[in-house]
């Protein structure tokens, strides 16, 4: 809801108000972004409540500039605003830099107007970008009728426009409200109305003051298979700031951030979260103020940035995503997750069941044939598998990574045969065909290049730098872009192909090749010449499912989400690392958009050694694939993927759907739950990082439950190799078994312990306020009936049902 009197707007959320008034005719103060409150209800008028918020000025503070001859106690560097000009004496970070012509800054953007209306940014299409409530709107040919809401679950949105200008300029601040999961997005326009061109040198989608300081920014960082890890760092004085200038969003700093007040916690307290719908180059910052305020601002990085607007164009910024929570950082989380699932992913696949999936890139890497992928499928489909997706490697002449991308036509010689023939073998096999591209990419040893040198980004000077051997396509040319969706369009037109997983191996670097894109430009371009292909693509096939993947999760951000549904987390699958990355994604993205999959041990990233169980465990937390060499494994371990496929599909819609929420991190053991809407299930992962010596109770704690229920909580039995008994064995065995032995070998081929089973029946309340105590755990002294054996890296799934 968005009321707009007396030159003050307000917008409410179910569980939020942001407040903002007009002052001396020309600025636009931030009065409150907060936990909802009354504006004009209850006999209190709307001018007390103004005068009640309103910053107090009686003079301006010392050494510094007054703001307006109108209002000349102001001092602009403390005030609360929500769009600020440069040289006018507020020093704080700028949401906005722009040039004219002749060198001058465009310095006095002032309040002209407001403008609210119904649904989605009337311009939002011609942002070329994604938008949130994409594909809930249908835009009308009706005059009069600009937009129709044909979402029959969400309810429509409102947008209000805040027109700022000055002779030539115009900027807008646009915002929009989604109501029932407590967001509003921002995001800038520009308008060059005068007569010579102007130049664009930064611009964020939002920027905003909020007075406290008493937070802390939480961001999510990391590399290539360390993804989105959790850091937290306590504000002081000065700019925090991460930024990606890599030409995605990128795996170093994901745009997503939190800023947390001090005393709140997963369960309380004041937690702010800003997202941005933008897949590429993106900066943002909080600059703490020495008046005890906070600026925020985030969007896009002004690293390489010249954006010339000639007379009479218009610029868009990617659209922000802003969203409060007083309920701590699980609900910030719930908001963001309901935001994706609702209106940013396509909405045939947001509530719809994902798959289980085998791909055969850790299990064959490009060493394939037909025979053995088969073989495979077979395998795969004994277990309840129910996709194959056949990664890198199947096309051109591609044997290893320095070859054929841009070759878009399968290997028949590697293959023996067709791709339709091996499709018909895999589905003959009762599972669905996937397949790998990497369409942004080209090799220099491919067909292509030999045919089009000149749409490879490189660098005039001819010192090019490669990434993985390879190069990247230019996607500001209409000409690249093309081939790109008429190959593609062929290959899934063509073949009964159900889900794709697109790829992209390096980030950018050079910006220069033969279609001339400005430098300054070109990275905004690149990105909104590829949501031109995934819209060409991804749109027009609405049954396939996408999958996203950089290098693993080097651009997981909303952009991609708005046209695939998923996306590759991490090329890392060792579960406790994916703990870390699961766990540092799950703040700002649902547990349907990340896909998990269950790897060999030792695990091909980190050599680490994890119960099949626990990587299982680990990995339902998301979407549950496989990607090890199921041709290869002992007997036990096939049963024991069987019984995982099988608990998976059972739960399959609470998992990916469900409430997720990060229950406690209490010692060495990390707690999630996922709880179905209505409070009547949910499933529990423990996860024991570092086992503890002489430690061995726990305590099963649940959130969100219905405390006058009674629910029954158990465990999802697992086996034990004898192998985490190493010779201790030799107590209770008759004959010797040598450690790492064959005799070894082939009972544990053949066998494993059975786990501990637990079972209780209980209130909700009990179990969330005070929790199960389970089974003791292995502590060293011998191994009781239904002890729990839970060493370093290892974990066990909890079902709670209500009875
Ligand atoms: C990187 C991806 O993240 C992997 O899963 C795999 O698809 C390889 N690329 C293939 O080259």
């Amino acid at each position: 809801m968005i009321a707009v009197k007396n030159n003050v707007y307000t917008i409410s959320t179910k569980s939020t108000s942001y407040v903002c008034a007009i002052r001396a005719g020309k600025y636009i103060e931030n009065l409150y972004y907060g936990r909802k409150i009354g504006t004009d209800e209850f006999g209190i008028t709307q001018e007390d409540t103004v005068t009640a918020l309103k910053e107090k000025y009686n003079n301006c503070y010392g050494n510094t500039i007054e703001a307006t001859a109108d209002e000349k106690n102001i001092t602009l560097n403390s005030l609360k605003m929500e769009f600020s000009n440069p040289a006018t004496g507020d020093y704080r970070m700028l949401p906005l830099l722009i040039r004219r012509a002749d060198g001058s800054l465009v310095d006095r953007l002032y309040y002209v107007d407001t403008v609210c209306y119904d649904g989605v940014y009337e311009e939002s299409e011609a942002t070329r970008m994604p938008y949130a409530g994409r594909h809930e709107v249908r835009w009308s040919n009706t005059p009069g009728v600009k937009q129709e809401w044909i979402s029959d679950v969400t309810k429509r949105p409102m947008t209000l426009e805040v027109i700022l200008g000055d002779d030539d300029i115009v900027v807008k601040l646009i915002y929009t409200a989604f109501e029932e999961c407590d967001v509003i997005t921002r995001r800038m326009v520009v308008i060059n109305n005068g007569k010579d061109s102007i130049v664009i040198q930064q611009a964020a989608g939002m920027m905003l003051d909020l007075d406290r300081t008493d937070y802390s920014m939480i961001t999510f960082d990391g590399l290539w298979t360390r993804e989105r890890h959790k850091n937290e760092k306590f504000l002081v004085s000065g700019t925090y700031s991460i930024e990606s200038t890599m030409g995605t969003s990128g795996n170093i700093h994901n745009p997503f951030f939190m800023l947390k007040s001090n005393e709140a916690s997963e369960h309380f307290g004041d937690v702010y979260s800003f997202n941005l719908i933008y897949s590429g180059n993106h900066k943002e910052a909080v600059e703490v103020s020495e008046y005890g305020k906070i600026r925020v601002m985030t969007g896009m990085s002004p690293y390489n940035m010249e954006y010339k607007l000639t007379s009479g164009q218009t610029f868009y910024t990617p659209e922000a995503v802003m969203s409060f929570s007083h309920e701590g950082l699980n609900k910030a989380s719930y908001n963001n997750h309901q935001f994706v699932l609702e209106h940013i992913v396509p909405r045939q696949w947001a509530h719809k069941n994902r798959p289980v999936l085998i791909n055969n890139w850790e299990a064959t890497y490009f060493d394939f044939n037909k025979h053995k992928l088969v073989k495979l499928a077979k395998e795969a489909s004994a277990l309840g598998i129910e996709l194959f997706v056949l990664d890198d490697g199947w096309f051109g002449k591609r044997d290893d990574d320095t070859s054929s991308l841009g070759d878009w036509f399968v290997n028949e010689r590697k293959l023996g045969g067709s791709l339709k023939s091996l499709i018909k073998n895999i589905n003959n096999e009762g599972l669905q065909f996937g397949i790998w591209v990497e369409p942004e990419m080209i090799s220099v040893k491919s067909k292509l290049y030999e045919k089009h040198p000149d749409w490879a980004l490189k660098s005039k000077s001819g010192d090019t730098y490669y990434g993985r051997n390879q190069l990247v396509l230019d996607y500001t040319n209409p000409a690249v872009r093309e081939y790109i969706v008429n190959t593609l369009s062929e290959l899934l037109d063509e073949n009964n192909i159900a889900y794709v997983k697109w790829d992209m191996n390096r980030p950018i670097t050079d910006t220069w090749a033969g279609y001339g894109t400005e430098s300054g430009e070109f990275f905004h371009e690149y990105v909104c010449g590829l949501y031109d292909v995934l819209h060409r693509l991804c749109d027009t096939h609405p049954n396939v499912l996408f999958e996203g993947c950089s290098a693993g999760g080097n651009r997981f951000d909303l952009g991609i989400l708005s046209y695939m549904p998923q996306i590759w987390t991490s090329d890392d699958s060792d579960a406790r690392e994916r703990m870390y990355i699961q766990g540092g994604t799950s703040y700002g993205y649902p547990q349907s958009t990340m896909g998990a999959h269950v790897s060999a041990a030792p695990n091909h990233q980190t050599q680490r050694l994890s119960g099949i169980d626990t990587r299982f465990d680990v990995a339902s937390m998301g979407v549950l694939g496989y990607e090890l060499d199921l041709t290869r494994l002992t007997k036990v371990e096939k049963e024991a993927i069987r019984h995982q496929v099988s608990i998976y599909k059972q739960y399959r819609e609470l998992l990916q759907f469900g409430h997720f929420s990060r229950v406690r991190e209490d010692r060495q053991v990390t707690t999630w739950q996922i709880t179905a809407e209505d409070k009547l299930a949910a499933v529990s992962l423990m996860y024991r990082f570092d086992a503890e010596p002489s430690l061995s109770y726990e305590r099963l704690y649940a959130v969100g439950l219905d405390e006058n229920r009674r629910y029954r909580v158990r465990n999802v039995a697992s086996k034990v190799s004898i192998k985490t008994f190493g010779n201790l064995i030799n107590m209770v065995s008759p004959v010797k078994i040598k450690e790492e032995g064959v005799l070894q070998a082939i009972i544990d081929n053949m066998y494993a312990m059975n786990g501990e089973t637990e079972e209780y029946i209980v209130h909700g309340s009990t179990l969330m306020y005070a929790g199960i105590s389970l089974n003791q755990r292995f502590v060293g002294t011998g191994l009781g009936d239904g002890t729990r054996v839970m060493p370093d890296n290892s974990a066990r799934l909890y079902i709670i049902e209500a009875i």
